[in-house]
C-alpha cells in the first residue's frame, strides 16, 4: 500500500500543525498521505502497514494522552515488530521524556524510529520545526 498514515492527537492544535506538516512532506515525494486524528482510526488498520507516524504532546506527567492514544499505542505497541515509525508532539515545560519513553517503547518492541528521534517542539511548531516535519513526511514516504 502506498498510502502513509499520519495519525494524532492535539489538544491546542500544535501537534496537529506538526501532523498536516508530515502530510504535506509525504505528498511532495508522490505518495498519498493519510493525516487522520486518532479517535477516527482502529490501531489495527495500521496492522499490516510497515510505515507511518504517530503524534502526541506530552500529557499528564510527561505521558501520552490517556483516553485515546495511550491504549492505541499499547495496541500498536503488540505489533510493532519491524515496523518503521515516525514520532512527533508538542509540550510545554518539561525536558522530553514523554518523547524519550515513547521512543523506547517502539524500540523495545522492535521498532525503527524514522530519522532516529520523534520530533518535537516547545509550544507552537517554528519554521524550523515545521522543515523537521516536512523532512520526516519525506523520510516515510521513502
Ligand atoms: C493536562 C496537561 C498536561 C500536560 N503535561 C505536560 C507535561 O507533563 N510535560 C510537558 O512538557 N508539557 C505538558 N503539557 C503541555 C502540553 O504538552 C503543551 O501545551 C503542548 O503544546 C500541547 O500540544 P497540543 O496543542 O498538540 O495539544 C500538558 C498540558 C496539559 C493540558
Amino acid at each position: 500500500m502506498n498510502k502513509i498514515f499520519v495519525v494524532y492527537w492535539s489538544g491546542t492544535g500544535n501537534t496537529e500543525k506538526m501532523a498536516k506538516m508530515i502530510g504535506e512532506g509525504v505528498l511532495s515525494e508522490g505518495k498519498e498521505a493519510e493525516v487522520v486524528e486518532v479517535t477516527a482510526i482502529k490501531a489495527e488498520m495500521l496492522k499490516e502497514i510497515p510505515v507511518f507516524a504517530l503524534g502526541c504532546p506530552s500529557m499528564g506527567a510527561e505521558e501520552l494522552e490517556e483516553e485515546y492514544m495511550e491504549p492505541f499505542v499499547a495496541e500498536v505497541e503488540k505489533y510493532a515488530q519491524g515496523k518503521r515509525i515516525g514520532l512527533f508532539g508538542s509540550y510545554g515545560w518539561g525536558e522530553c521524556e514523554w518523547m524519550s519513553d515513547w521512543e523506547e517503547r517502539f524500540i523495545s518492541a522492535g521498532a525503527e524510529i524514522v530519522n532516529g528521534k520523534g520530533v518535537t517542539v516547545l509550544g507552537e511548531p517554528d519554521k524550523e520545526t515545521l522543515d523537521r516535519c516536512y523532512q520526516l513526511g519525506k523520510s516515510l514516504a521513502l
